[in-house]
């Protein structure tokens, strides 16, 4: 190798790493857990590594003070970045905690529990319309149409608006790709004035008719005196999709195509459904939704017999972290029994997925309804179509044959 050009063990665009980045992060791993790219940011892969790093209160999340990073998002004052400054997963230390601890109630385990029953309707009705046969599209007839529909019904938005609703979430889900094009940006942009107004119509009903929901409990939490304006309502609730529609969709489309490549690991399932239980940590462990992470260091943070310099970026592969040998044994074996598993899927420290539940849940009765209706699922094809994100990790495309 010239040593002037130094090998590169990971490009995030590189197309190989779509269909399967795990050869990469093993490699990846194995060489460096903690790794400077030549492209200049950090990547780390390793999970004791990567665990450290989600709870060190030296790395910041408020990508929003980066100016470049607000520039290639429309400016200081785009309504993307404005939104981001109040949204929780973008705040650090006490403001951060301030809106989490408002929001967190209403994602408490009682709360996710009683929304179980309202789940399981929306399910049985997704499932009613999917049918059966050859050659379904699990990924548009399932995957796609449940969180969406789960979560406006939660919040209190019309279920009949959940297309328009699921537009905007994806154009405004683009705030974390890391190569944006002007028009994806504008697209981005209009999504969030749109999306704010449909929201705030929405909120502004709930002051005069309050109802079950979500935007309603929000409007009413308090925490020692403390309240949510309506700014800041309105940008986590638009959080909330964002970060509970795709992620959620991956954790379906993953966990399937991981139980149809592994029979065995299916009938074992369809032995003992109470597997389902530990299972969904097995398969967001085994394929994460969301691959990674990112965050900017605010000192020198030694790691892994590493120093990363104050002011670095990096990126926290949970993917790859839940892949390290060191924490599993037979990371690349899918295998319902597995004890122990606490994924970094869902990352770690006080930004740990407050959704992480209700998604659980969802998976849960995805993967019972769907073995209880269906007493063979195969794969129409093996070749199934990732979708182009570094990010997220998830299909465009899974084709099933169905016998109910
Ligand atoms: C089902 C699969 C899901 C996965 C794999 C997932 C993954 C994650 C991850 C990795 C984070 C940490 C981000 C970071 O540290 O920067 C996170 C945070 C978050 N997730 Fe999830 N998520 C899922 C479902 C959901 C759902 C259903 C919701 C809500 C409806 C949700 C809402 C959030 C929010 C609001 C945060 C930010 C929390 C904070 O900053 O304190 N997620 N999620």
């Amino acid at each position: 190798m010239d040593a002037a050009k130094p090998e590169i063990l990971y490009d995030p665009r590189d197309p190989k790493m779509r269909s399967d980045p795990y050869p990469f992060y093993a490699r990846l791993r194995e060489t460096e857990p903690v790794h400077r790219t030549p492209f200049g940011f950090w990547v780390v892969s390793g999970y004791e590594e990567a665990g450290q790093l989600l709870r060190d209160p030296r790395l910041t999340s408020e990508f929003h003070r980066d100016k470049k990073w607000a520039e290639h998002r429309g400016g200081w004052h785009s309504p993307v970045v404005d939104d981001t400054r109040m949204w929780m997963l973008m705040l650090d230390g006490g403001a951060h905690r301030r809106i989490r601890g408002l929001v967190n109630p209403v994602f408490n385990a009682r709360s996710v529990q009683e929304m179980r029953p309202r789940i399981s309707r929306i399910l049985a009705k997704v499932l009613d319309d999917m049918g059966a046969g050859e050659g379904i599209d699990l990924i548009d007839e399932l995957a796609l149409p449940l969180p969406v529909t789960v979560i406006c019904g939660l919040v209190g938005l019309p279920v009949e608006d959940r297309d328009q609703c699921r537009k905007w979430t994806e154009a405004i889900g683009h705030v974390v790709d890391p190569a944006l094009d002007e028009t994806t940006m504008r697209a981005m942009n209009d999504s969030v004035v749109e999306f704010r107004a449909y929201i705030a119509e929405h909120l502004a009903k709930r002051r005069s008719e309050p109802q079950d929901d979500i935007l309603t409990r929000l409007m009413l939490a308090e925490v020692d005196g403390e309240r949510l304006s309506d700014d800041e309502i309105i940008a986590n609730v638009l959080l909330l999709f964002n970060a509970g529609h795709e992620t959620t969709v991956n954790l379906i489309g993953n966990g399937m195509l991981a139980l149809l490549r592994h029979p065995e690991q299916l009938r074992a399932l369809r032995d003992d459904p109470g597997l389902i239980e530990e299972g969904v940590d097995e398969f967001v462990r085994y394929d994460a939704p969301v691959q990674l992470v990112a965050r900017i260091t605010t000192a020198d943070v030694e790691v892994g017999e590493r120093t990363i310099a104050a002011g670095s970026k990096l990126m926290i592969l949970l993917g790859a972290a839940n892949r390290d040998p060191r924490r599993y044994a037979n990371p690349d074996t899918l295998d319902m029994t597995r004890a122990d598993i606490k994924p970094l899927a869902f990352g770690g420290g006080p930004h740990y997925c407050i959704g992480a539940l209700l998604g659980k849940i969802e998976g849960r009765l995805v993967f019972t309804e769907l073995l209880r209706r269906y007493r063979d699922i195969s794969l129409t094809t093996e070749d199934v179509v990732w979708r182009p994100h570094v990010n997220f990790r998830g299909l465009s495309e899974l084709r099933v044959d169905l016998v109910p």
